[in-house]
C-alpha cells in the first residue's frame, strides 16, 4: 500500500481513530485529489435517486459528509435543508467553509447519533459504507431517525458489498418492516480516472 493513495490509506485504518486522523489529514487535498487524480463518480447517481423522491424542502442528512461534497451539489439543486455528521473533525472543518449545512456535527456510525426520533425526510451517505469505515448496523440508527416515509439513499462498493454482512442487514431490516427497497442503480463506476474495477451502486430504501 503505498501513502500516496489515499484510499488505500483509509480503507486499511485499523480503528475509528486512526481512520478519522487519516482523514484529517486528507481532508485539505480531499476535494482537489477526488476531482483530478479519481474523477469521483460516485455522487451523481445518489443525488439522483434523492431528487425523483424528495421535494425541496426536504430536510437532509448526509450521513458520513467529509469535505461537503454531497451537500454543495444538493444546494445547487435547490436543497438547504441540510445537516452533516461525520467522524473526521478534519473533514468536517472542510464541509463548514462550503456553507451549505445548517448544521455539522461530530457523530460515529455504528454508534448511538444524537439526533431525535424521526428527525429527517431523507438520508443521503456516499462512500461512507466500505472497507473499515461505517458498520452495517448503522443503519439501525438511521432508520430511527428517518420519518416513516422518508427515505436512506446510500453508495456500496460492489466489491466490499458481496463479502460484506450488508446483503444481509438489509434484508434483514426489509424482512423486520423497518424498510422496503424503492430502487437500485444501475452499477457505475466509482472513479473515472483510476481503479476500473471500482464499481458500485446506489440504493434507496423507504423507511
Ligand atoms: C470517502 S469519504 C466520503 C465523504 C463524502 N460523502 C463524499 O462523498 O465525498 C467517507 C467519509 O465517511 C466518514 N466516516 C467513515 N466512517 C465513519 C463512521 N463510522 N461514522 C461517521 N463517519 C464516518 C469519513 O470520516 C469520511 O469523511
Amino acid at each position: 500500500m503505498s501513502a500516496d493513495n489515499k484510499v488505500e490509506l483509509v480503507y486499511n485504518s485499523q480503528n475509528h481513530q486512526e481512520l478519522g486522523e487519516n482523514y484529517d489529514l486528507w481532508a485539505k487535498d480531499y476535494d482537489r485529489e477526488l476531482e483530478k487524480k479519481y474523477g469521483y463518480l460516485a455522487p451523481l447517481p445518489a443525488l439522483e435517486l434523492l431528487a425523483k423522491y424528495l421535494p425541496k424542502s426536504a430536510k437532509i442528512l448526509d450521513a458520513g459528509a467529509g469535505t461537503g461534497l454531497i451537500g454543495e451539489l444538493l444546494n445547487q439543486r435547490g436543497y438547504n435543508n441540510i445537516e452533516g455528521i461525520d467522524l473526521s473533525p478534519g473533514m468536517l472543518e472542510e464541509a463548514r467553509i462550503k456553507n451549505v449545512y445548517n448544521g455539522l456535527y461530530q457523530m460515529v456510525l455504528g454508534e448511538p447519533l444524537d439526533f431525535a426520533t424521526d428527525s429527517f425526510d431523507a438520508i443521503i451517505s456516499v462512500g461512507t459504507f466500505t472497507y473499515n469505515h461505517a458498520p452495517s448496523n448503522s443503519f439501525d440508527e438511521l432508520v430511527r431517525i428517518t420519518k416513516p416515509g422518508g427515505y436512506i439513499i446510500f453508495t456500496l462498493r460492489l466489491d466490499f458489498y458481496k463479502d460484506s454482512d450488508f446483503p444481509i442487514k438489509m434484508s434483514a431490516l426489509e424482512e423486520a418492516g423497518k424498510w422496503k427497497i424503492v430502487e437500485i442503480s444501475e452499477e457505475y463506476r466509482c472513479f473515472a480516472k483510476t481503479e476500473p474495477d471500482v464499481y458500485v451502486k446506489a440504493w434507496n430504501y423507504q423507511v
